[in-house]
């Protein structure tokens, strides 16, 4: 009998840098299947007809910026983890027909922190906050607060989630950082080029709080790095996309895969680009 193939890819623009084709390869070799995992990068003017193209080659896609929220349109049936947060970041064919979910967030929380009872603050309010903020509320967490620049944006985040957050200007969040057990940072800021930036002080954060930063390039970012000198717990950002990436392939395949050495592998990698 031939095994089963599974062609999967990602979608998204543009897509040069992207650590996912290695992630699942890597996966497919732990649990031993085939499969491949391609770049699908989509000029947003043709996204419709090449859409169509690819949903002919694969068995299950990820979706990436800018489209985590476009795709939803073409999406036949929502599971719970996407339905709230408004966007989609992996997609399964059934038949004819596509389910969207949204693996980012959630699994990282339930595997590396698991406690209702940490009180958390995001960072940001954007698309990234959104999932993050949506994966926390499926775990039961109910602490949660938002720093961002541009406070209409966390309102309304805050409002579609029905939360009864409290939201700060990044100024005003010093004074109230000792609250904090968990603070993740879901901007862009601190990313390369631009790595000299940390988008707030950390000097008043709990010595036992935990600082998560979902940019991964560079590997620690300023603002992990303020994080270590602080004496806090830190977490890369590439742990997270591990996270997400062994959701996703567990959806597609059925398959749960050790990450046992791969943040170290993947460590390496981003070292070396
Ligand atoms: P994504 O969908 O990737 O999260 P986004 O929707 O553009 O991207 O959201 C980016 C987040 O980063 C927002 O919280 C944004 O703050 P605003 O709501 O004020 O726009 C934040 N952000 C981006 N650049 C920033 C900067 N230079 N300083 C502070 N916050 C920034």
């Amino acid at each position: 009998m031939v095994d089963k193939m599974f062609p999967l890819g990602l979608i998204g623009y543009p897509l040069s840098h992207s650590l996912s084709p290695w992630i699942h390869q890597s996966f497919f070799e732990k649990v031993d299947l085939s499969g491949t995992y391609k770049l699908y990068e989509i000029e947003p003017e043709i996204f419709s007809v090449k859409l169509s193209e690819i949903k002919e080659k694969v068995v299950g896609f990820n979706v990436t910026l800018p489209y985590m929220e476009k795709i939803i349109s073409y999406i036949d049936k929502l599971d719970d983890t996407a339905t709230g947060s408004g966007a989609v970041n992996t997609v399964v064919k059934k038949g004819s027909g596509l389910i969207g979910y949204n693996t980012d967030g959630i699994v990282y929380y339930r595997t590396l922190f698991n406690d209702k009872q940490l009180r958390v603050l995001l960072i940001g309010a954007g698309g990234a906050a959104r999932g993050i903020f949506h994966a926390l509320l499926l775990n039961g967490v109910k602490n949660i607060d938002i720093t961002n620049r541009t406070l209409e944006h966390a309102e309304q985040l805050v409002e579609d989630f029905s939360s009864t957050t409290n939201i700060y200007s990044l100024d005003a969040i010093s004074k109230h950082l000792e609250h904090y057990d968990l603070i993740i940072q879901t901007t862009s800021v601190g990313m390369a080029p631009k790595d000299q930036e940390a988008i707030i002080c950390l000097d008043a954060i709990k010595k036992t709080a935990i600082v998560s930063d979902i940019v991964y390039r560079p590997l620690e970012t300023n603002l992990l790095k303020e994080a270590r000198k602080q004496g806090a717990h830190i977490h890369y950002g590439h742990t997270m996309l591990l996270h997400q990436a062994a959701y996703a392939f567990e959806i597609w395949t059925g398959k749960t895969v050790s990450l046992d050495t791969m943040a170290e592998e993947l460590q390496i990698k981003l070292k070396g680009s």
